[in-house]
């Protein structure tokens, strides 16, 4: 592996976050539920449809490498739940979460008789339990286990569905999916519900005759007393060790909670004469949402977003340390060195402290989550262009300000020009620069191939303005144009009736750098190695280079270019092919 790759691979892995891996655990499980009552919802065609249905649903699950992603996926998810249990304090939705933890707190408990029963007994005594058998032992023999399957199904799914929805509602194809989501949210576990109740009846129906017994009620199929005894005492060992955990959570936030009652209340002040005082060990964050003291914290505290951050007054010798999620934010946002920056929702101060907000909160986009939720901004990946005019402080040095402004204009229509007509957006225009975004209606690859292409169109539109100015100017206007894409936070930013949209991120500050570039590597643009990839283009014509960028612990590739009026033969290239 190369440095650089190694690099970037520790710096991915330092830039996952518990709620990260919870996510994608999560993503696993709901998949599984959703094919597991996809399955219960052939009930309601026939029995033999259900057994068919399992058939490819645990011919899947059970392919090793599948089985062994989703048992671990469930152990890390439930591990984490309990995790949580412990160190969550304060809640950002006070509803919505505790009942989200709780609901997924309670399942493994709910489900672990049936897991056992199904699972354990065919890996320990092969037994061959199917619908049929479940239907017997829930709905003739034991009637309340018919009820508890109805509330699991509705507790698990309704989990997913919280859980779905913190993950999807920031993101920008949200609000047109959001009335497809809620339907299929209704519908599969309606189905599902369905399909068990017919396939229950059935069994109920059919289980009278003495054939229908002989035929699906063999110890083969529904164990022995005995096996049946010892499945029963590892579900009641598992559920037993799994309360135990949940004590020892709850036993251990009461500890935390007597310790921090001894180290003391601290005094958090803000700066700005307000000061609350808290127990040691809330982060900033949750003071903040406890004392109901606005706080920006576009992300909801994930660390995702640096938008809660502080600057710490005073001595920060006392301050723990940040965790390595915290560093790789901080580092992200070019504070990485500086260690009175903090984000308020991950530091816990264990004294007392002040601090600025870095970040002014306002209604609109600090904890207005609920209210506004279009306004607060959408996470998504964006194509950044800064395009900017070379030399224009000469002109204006030699021409009527009136004259430099009529050059500048043209100068950004030409280029805005370009941008809409390969799909992108001028977004902001800073003297005579202009920042352009693609991909606000489209997929990253086009967003990609849609920079790159106005990148070309600016050129030619330019070469175009000079000839037209031929006579008018001293030397031809020239231009910079960088390039680069990612995720970034989009939305209305600014102040009361001076709000603007536009985007937030990462990303936008390197475009800006690589355009800064352009003058000192002699280029027309300069364009990120990961926007070619992105793209599907064939750059290997393209020179690259290796270029530090402030703010940024490791260097990036990119690709710089002479001519932006070649950029456009990529494009055809890839949409020739
Ligand atoms: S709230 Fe987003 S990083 Fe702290």
């Amino acid at each position: 592996m190369t440095d650089i790759s190694q690099k970037s691979a520790i710096s991915f892995l330092r830039g996952i976050s518990l709620r990260q891996v919870r996510l994608v655990c999560g993503l696993v499980l709901f998949a599984y539920l959703l094919s597991h009552f996809l399955n219960h919802a052939l009930g309601n065609i026939s029995l033999d449809a259900m057994d068919a249905g399992v058939a490819l649903h645990a011919r899947f699950w059970q392919f090793t490498p599948i089985a062994v992603a989703f048992y671990s996926a469930a152990t890390i998810h439930a591990g984490l739940g309990i995790w949580a249990l412990y160190e969550r304090r304060q809640f950002h939705w006070k509803a919505i979460e505790p009942l989200q933890l709780v609901l997924g707190l309670s399942i493994p408990a709910l489900i672990v008789a049936h897991v056992v029963g199904m699972r354990l007994g065919h890996t320990l005594f092969a037994q061959e339990r199917g619908y049929e058998q479940v239907f017997y032992g829930y709905w003739v023999l034991l009637p309340y286990k018919m009820w508890l399957m109805y509330a699991v199904i509705l507790i698990a799914w309704t989990h997913g569905c919280i859980g779905l929805y913190f993950w999807l509602r920031i993101r920008s194809f949200f609000k047109h999916a959001a009335p497809f989501l809620l339907a299929s949210a209704v519908l599969v576990p309606t189905l599902a519900l369905l399909g068990l109740y017919q396939g229950g009846r059935t069994v109920v129906q059919e289980s009278a005759s003495p054939e229908w017994q002989k035929e699906n009620l063999s110890p083969q199929q529904v164990g022995t007393a005995a096996e049946n005894s010892v499945l029963q005492d590892i579900a009641d060992d598992f559920l037993l060790g799994y309360l135990g955990l949940l004590g020892l959570a709850v036993a251990a936030r009461a500890v935390r909670f007597v310790a921090e009652r001894r180290v003391g209340m601290i005094s958090l002040s803000y700066g700005n004469g307000r000061t609350i005082r808290v127990p040691a060990g809330l982060s900033v964050l949750e003071a903040s949402l406890r004392h109901q003291v606005p706080h920006a914290s576009v992300c909801g505290g994930r660390a995702r977003c640096s938008t809660c951050r502080i600057r710490v007054i005073g001595d920060t010798g006392l301050l723990p340390e940040p965790s390595s999620r915290e560093a790789f934010v901080l580092s992200r946002i070019g504070a990485g060195g500086d260690p009175a920056i903090r984000l308020a929702c991950q530091l816990r101060p264990t004294a007392d402290l002040s601090f600025f907000q870095l970040l002014e909160p306002h209604p609109m986009s600090a904890n207005a989550h609920a209210s506004h939720p279009q306004r607060i901004g959408q996470e998504r990946y964006l194509v950044s262009m800064f395009i900017d005019m070379r030399g224009s402080t000469k002109l204006a040095e030699k021409r009527l300000p009136f004259d430099t402004v009529f050059i500048v204009n043209r100068f950004l229509s030409a280029v805005s020009l370009a941008v809409i007509a390969c799909g992108g957006q001028p977004n902001q225009f800073v003297g005579d620069g202009e920042l352009a975004l693609f991909g606000l209606a489209c997929d990253p690859q086009t967003a990609c191939r849609q920079a790159l292409q106005a990148a070309a169109l600016i050129a030619t539109n330019i070469d175009e303005l000079n000839r037209a100015l031929e006579h008018d100017l001293p030397d031809p206007i020239r231009f910079g144009i960088g390039i680069h894409g990612g995720e970034v936070i989009v939305g209305d930013i600014g102040y009361r009736d001076h709000m603007v949209f536009t985007a937030l991120g990462d990303a936008v500050n390197v475009a800006a750098r690589l355009q800064d570039m352009t003058k000192s590597l002699a280029s027309e643009a300069i364009v990120s190695e990961d926007v070619c990839k992105m793209a599907g283009v064939d750059a290997d014509a393209l020179p690259t280079q290796e270029v530090s960028i402030r703010g940024r612990v490791e260097p990036m590739i990119v690709r710089t270019v002479a001519d932006a009026k070649v950029l456009a033969l990529l494009i055809e290239d890839v949409v020739a092919v």
